[in-house]
């Protein structure tokens, strides 16, 4: 893969893996990463930086996102909250894959402080490089949306 245009935001809790993956992301997978902030671990509230960064994928203007907080939920509840954003919160690699496969989330969503590095790495190495399967999942994916009730 590579050269797809990705969106990466964290609150305080997760700066520090934001950096390494993001790093990671430019380096190792060869890809272009906007970077939402937050800028240090400086305490914010993670709703002011995750709103601006779904709005963004929402929008059409990157393929996938990667958020990190402390758990992962509030990120993930903020991002979910944006039409059209499937985000999945991915603690361990299948469960990353299988976000991909059967939902076809846009974000992962990760918790910083729940996770090793190492882990991380994998995490979203598995959701950038797995399709999504399709057929009866997307059945399904296309009753998440309110407007079908
Ligand atoms: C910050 O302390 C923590 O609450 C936040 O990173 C996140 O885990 C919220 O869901």
């Amino acid at each position: 893969m590579g050269n797809r245009k990705l969106a990466i935001v964290s609150d305080h809790a997760g700066y520090s893996l934001k950096e390494k993956l993001k790093n990671y992301l430019l380096k190792e997978m060869h890809e272009e990463v906007k970077d939402f902030g937050c800028f240090s671990e400086e305490p914010v509230d993670y709703p002011d930086f995750a709103h601006p960064f779904a709005n963004a994928i929402s929008a059409g203007e990157y393929e996938m996102g990667i958020s990190i907080c402390g758990t992962g939920n509030g990120i993930n509840m903020t991002a979910n909250k944006h039409p059209g954003i499937r985000s999945a919160l991915c603690w361990n690699e299948e469960i990353s894959r299988l976000a991909r496969a059967h939902n076809d989330a846009n974000i992962c969503a990760l918790p910083g402080r729940f996770i090793s590095e190492a882990e991380a790495y994998l995490i979203v190495k598995t959701f950038l490089n797995t399709s999504f399967d399709s057929g009866r999942h997307k059945i399904r994916i296309d009753k998440i949306s309110l407007k079908m009730y």
